[in-house]
């Protein structure tokens, strides 16, 4: 497995990862323009030329990272492939000075909660109804 920059022709690959894991539906739109607004923070974790995971991630205007999207296809987790993706993203945060990184994650997935604490993220914030189906989502930042 190698982590490496997203390239468009990923995109079927990671609207499939995105309908199975995340439960949203996005247009290819989408995946372009996160592409374009920040090139180095949207990572690929590619297994034999196949993706299995990704992250992507956009700059805000005061210069924090925000997660937008970090999913690995279910038979392939618990692996390392997430740690591995999450390391190479701090990272790149790290080299282009990025003092925060910020994410929302819905308060019923122990899983991922669980694994961004173990990556020294914190929850920071309740957002009430957060997402479209009414749950609720917490807002966790890490300080690099
Ligand atoms: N054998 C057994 N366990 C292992 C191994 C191994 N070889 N390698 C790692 N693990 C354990 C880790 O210790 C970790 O345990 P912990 O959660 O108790 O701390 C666990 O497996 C997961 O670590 P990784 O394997 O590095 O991560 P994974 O590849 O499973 O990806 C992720 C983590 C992305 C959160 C995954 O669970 C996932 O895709 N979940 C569904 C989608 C999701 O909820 N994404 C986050 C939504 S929030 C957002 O997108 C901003």
């Amino acid at each position: 497995m190698r982590i490496r920059p997203f390239m468009p022709n990923d995109i079927p690959a990671i609207a499939s990862i995105v309908r199975d894991a995340l439960r949203e539906n996005y247009p290819t739109s989408l995946y372009l323009d996160i592409h374009r607004w920040w090139r180095d923070g949207f990572l690929v974790a590619d297994l034999d030329g196949h993706p299995v995971g990704f992250l992507a991630a956009v700059l805000s205007a005061d210069g924090q990272a925000r997660v937008l999207m970090f999913a690995v296809t279910a038979g392939f987790r618990r692996r390392g492939f997430g740690s591995q993706m999450m390391n190479a993203f701090i990272q790149v945060c790290a080299m282009r000075g990025i003092r925060r990184i910020e994410l929302e994650v819905r308060i019923s997935n122990d899983e991922a909660i669980r694994f961004y604490k173990r990556y020294g993220f914190e929850i920071a914030q309740n957002l009430p109804k957060f997402y479209t189906d009414g749950e609720d989502g917490y807002k966790m930042i890490r300080h690099l």
